[in-house]
């Protein structure tokens, strides 16, 4: 992935291993596909072990209809199955499956402190203005985050940029663990924030993130979306009336011109260079038909898959449990390590 954990020297004593999470609360979307899932397909193929997980337990600190939330965890195993995680290559589960998470958690709320929960602006932004009244669930959020990543001495973990400072509060856990108990037993975790797609934003408003639980439907590409409705979304998004320039610099102040080229390039594996080396001087009238194009060609066949495999739940389960097992095997260990550094009897 990167050589970056080997410039940390506490982690040089830690096999390379990917951790990396999504929460199973709605439509998945492109934002979820470009900036994880297709990187966890790609970090899976370059032969690093890797662990994905659907973290159920993350996505009840809101509430959840329980039918529903089923139906999403089952509908987001699809979707990382149809975007090219083999279950037999990776390790692919949900979170509440494992015990384990739930309970590095608690440990690290005791050594996580108040003022860093409530720094994250993830935090602020969900909580809102009613804070009291947010779940205490909610608030820990990040904790169970770390024990995610920690539990299975993770080194690598890819992200949307939207998670880096969730990412940050990990090491810290990571860090104040390893010195109240004088360990170097939690390597210190490397963010992979690369690639161009870490943050997609809507195509209503280059301003803001594309997100599921953006009112405007129009403003995100679901992975359940057929051929006809992602062609018409990218129609409609907002561009400009400027050609596309033929350099990357020429896309610094045009926010909607710069996210089309970004999900071109992500899309295509190519560098937003050489994807304006085609298309620089072209129009939007004409560069929309070709972004439609390419996305119909590589996100059709993934919901398809996601539908056909919808129609299999008990194979689905079957997976996700077949996983869990594989990754207790992992984390149990880890966590009896960890209880007895802390002073445990067992
Ligand atoms: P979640 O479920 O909100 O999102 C899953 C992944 O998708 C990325 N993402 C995006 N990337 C680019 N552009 C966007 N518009 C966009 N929207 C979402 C997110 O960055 C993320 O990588 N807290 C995490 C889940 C989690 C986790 C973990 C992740 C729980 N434990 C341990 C990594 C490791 C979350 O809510 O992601």
């Amino acid at each position: 992935m990167t050589d970056a954990a080997a410039t940390q020297p506490s982690n040089a004593a830690f096999t390379p291993r990917v951790f990396s999470g999504i929460q199973p609360s709605g439509d998945l979307h492109l934002g979820n596909y470009l900036g994880a899932l297709k990187r966890f397909a790609d970090a899976q193929n370059q032969g690093i072990e890797t662990v994905y997980c659907m973290v159920d337990q993350h996505a009840i600190t809101v509430w959840q209809d329980p039918a529903e939330l089923r139906r999403s965890t089952r509908e987001l195993a699809a979707g990382f199955i149809a975007s090219g995680i083999d279950p037999a290559k990776s390790i692919l589960f949900n979170q509440s499956q494992v015990a384990e998470h739930a309970q590095l958690a608690w440990v690290f709320n005791c050594v996580a402190r108040m003022g860093w929960m409530q720094r994250m602006t993830q935090w602020k932004d969900k909580a809102g203005k009613n804070q009291q009244n947010a779940s205490l669930g909610l608030f820990a959020y990040p904790s169970l985050m770390a024990a995610d990543i920690l539990l299975y001495h993770a080194t690598h973990v890819p992200v949307g940029e939207d998670q880096k400072q969730h990412l940050e509060l990990t090491r810290d856990i990571a860090t104040k663990f390893n010195n109240d108990f004088g360990v170097d037993f939690f390597p210190i975790t490397e963010p992979v924030i690369t690639g161009t797609a870490t943050r997609v934003m809507s195509l209503r408003d280059g301003a803001k993130k594309m997100s599921k639980s953006d009112p405007s439907d129009a403003s995100r590409i679901n992975m359940t979306d057929d051929a006809d409705t992602i062609a018409k979304k990218i129609r409609k998004a907002k561009s400009d009336a400027d050609a596309l320039p033929s350099e990357a610099k020429g896309l610094e102040e045009r926010a909607e011109a710069r996210n089309l080229v970004n999900i071109y390039a992500a899309m295509a594996d190519m560098s937003v260079d050489a994807v304006l080396a085609e298309v620089g001087g072209k129009q939007f009238s004409e560069f929309k038909p070709m972004l439609a194009e390419l996305a119909v060609e590589k996100l059709a066949p993934i919901s398809a898959e996601m539908a056909r495999l919808m129609q299999h739940e008990d194979e689905i389960d079957a997976i996700l449990r077949a996983g869990a097992d594989r990754a207790r095997a992992i984390a149990a260990p880890i966590l009896q390590k960890t209880y007895d550094i802390v002073g445990m009897i067992r």
